[in-house]
């Protein structure tokens, strides 16, 4: 067999497979291959429509729960948690919703669901409440002391830190350590509560920091000093210097 394929010349193994291909090709795009519904709308078989259409549902959306679990729903929609929809953590309760008493739902009681969202990641947005499980509370489940349905921490955090995790790391390996945050930070107590709606502030002039740093401060002598007339220009002290680990090199 291979013998005869090594007599056959060059050009011909060639065009043997330009004519081959030439046929897939036509065979392709033949009636025989397509199926006779497609292009009645566009490009894509028509029946496809009523296909996806008659699988069976999974979710059904948060509002239909409140019709028989009204007590749970009012107390969640005031919560940290309103927004934190009921199948994220109850699961998908399309068929649920339609018979409660044959199909029932979990709820997720241990430690480890909650940490999909809590554990302490840098990446997650500043102020996100986060957590380190192996040392918040272990062994215990969540549950014990946050209500999953409005979730409040038992106590006040005292430390920034609780939240602002990142930020009180960074500032304990820089100049800044001795610090408070305070210092340059007036906070309301009540931001520990609710805080988007009530903000801490935030230094906004070169004065600010030329309080301690320039030449003529009544600062402590160990703190270098710049000429604040000159020194970066006009520009904000921490468009050059991170605030929180500043460096001069
Ligand atoms: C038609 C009324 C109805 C609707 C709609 C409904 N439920 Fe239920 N649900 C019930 C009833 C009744 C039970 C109690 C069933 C039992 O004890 O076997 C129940 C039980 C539950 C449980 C079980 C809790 C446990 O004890 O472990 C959860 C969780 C739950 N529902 C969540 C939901 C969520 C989330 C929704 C909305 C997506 C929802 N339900 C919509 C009637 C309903
Ligand atoms: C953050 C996750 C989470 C969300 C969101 C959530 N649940 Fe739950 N739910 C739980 C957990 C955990 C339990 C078990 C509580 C327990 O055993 O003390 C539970 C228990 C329940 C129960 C049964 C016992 C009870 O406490 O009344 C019902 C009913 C219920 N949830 C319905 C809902 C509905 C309705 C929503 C949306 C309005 C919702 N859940 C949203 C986590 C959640
Ligand atoms: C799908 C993600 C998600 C899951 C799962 C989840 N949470 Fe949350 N949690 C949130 C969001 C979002 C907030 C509101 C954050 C905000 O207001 O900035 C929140 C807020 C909280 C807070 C309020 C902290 C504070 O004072 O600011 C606590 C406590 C909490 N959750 C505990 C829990 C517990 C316990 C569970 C498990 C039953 C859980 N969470 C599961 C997303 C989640
Ligand atoms: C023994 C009770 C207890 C248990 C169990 C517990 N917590 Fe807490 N949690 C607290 C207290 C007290 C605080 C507030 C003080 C602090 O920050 O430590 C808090 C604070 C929090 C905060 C918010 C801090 C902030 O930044 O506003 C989150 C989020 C949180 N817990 C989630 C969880 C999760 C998730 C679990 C389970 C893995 C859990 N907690 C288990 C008692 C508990
Ligand atoms: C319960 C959690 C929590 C605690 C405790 C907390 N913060 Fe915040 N902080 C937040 C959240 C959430 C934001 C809003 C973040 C955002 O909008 O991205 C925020 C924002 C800020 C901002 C930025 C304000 C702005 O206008 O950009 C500063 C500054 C700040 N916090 C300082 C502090 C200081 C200082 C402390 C301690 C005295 C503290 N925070 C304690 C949760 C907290
Ligand atoms: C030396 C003064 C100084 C100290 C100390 C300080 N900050 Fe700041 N912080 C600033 C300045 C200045 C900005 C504004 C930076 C900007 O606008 O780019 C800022 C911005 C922030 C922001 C909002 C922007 C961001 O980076 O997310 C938060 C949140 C914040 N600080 C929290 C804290 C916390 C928590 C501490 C204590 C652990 C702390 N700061 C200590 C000066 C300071
Ligand atoms: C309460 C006084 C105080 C304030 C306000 C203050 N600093 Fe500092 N700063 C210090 C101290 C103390 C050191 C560390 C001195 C040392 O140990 O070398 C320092 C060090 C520095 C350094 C030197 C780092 C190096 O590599 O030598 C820079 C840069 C700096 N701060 C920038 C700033 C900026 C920008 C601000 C305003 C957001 C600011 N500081 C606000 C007290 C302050
Ligand atoms: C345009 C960028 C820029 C701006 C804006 C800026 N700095 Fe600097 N800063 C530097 C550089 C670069 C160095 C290191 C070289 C030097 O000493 O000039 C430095 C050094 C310093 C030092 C250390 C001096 C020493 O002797 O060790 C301090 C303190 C300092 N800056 C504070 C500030 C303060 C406070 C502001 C706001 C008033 C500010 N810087 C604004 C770029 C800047």
């Amino acid at each position: 067999m291979l013998s005869i394929w090594k007599k056959i010349p060059e050009q011909i193994k060639r065009l043997s497979f330009l004519v081959i291909l030439i046929v897939a090709g036509y065979l392709l795009i033949s009636p025989l291959f397509i199926p006779p519904d497609f292009g009645k709308y566009g490009h894509f078989r028509a029946s496809a429509v009523e296909e996806i259409a008659s699988q069976q549902m999974n979710y059904v959306g948060h509002e239909i729960c409140a019709n028989c679990h009204e007590d749970v729903s009012v107390i969640k929609s005031k919560g940290y948690h309103k927004n934190v929809a009921c199948e994220v953590c109850h699961g998908p309760a399309f068929l649920h919703a339609e018979d409660p008493g044959s199909a029932t739902l979990e709820a997720p009681r241990g430690r480890s669901y909650c940490t999909l969202c809590h554990e302490y990641l840098p990446s997650r947005p500043t102020g996100f409440p986060q957590i380190v499980a192996i040392s918040h509370n272990p062994m215990k489940p969540c549950i014990t002391c946050h209500d999953p349905h409005k979730p409040e921490p038992p106590v006040t955090p005292k430390e920034c830190s609780a939240c602002h995790a990142t930020i009180a790391r960074t500032l304990s390996i820089s100049y800044h350590i001795y610090l408070p945050c305070t210092r340059c930070h007036e906070t309301p107590e009540k931001h520990k509560i609710n805080p988007r709606e009530f903000t801490p502030s935030k230094p906004s002039t070169r004065e600010f920091c030329g309080g301690c740093h320039s030449i003529d401060a009544k600062s402590d002598k160990g703190i270098p000093r710049i000429d604040l007339a000159t020194h970066g220009h006009r520009y904000v002290c921490w468009q050059c210097h991170y605030p929180h680990l500043p460096e001069a090199k």
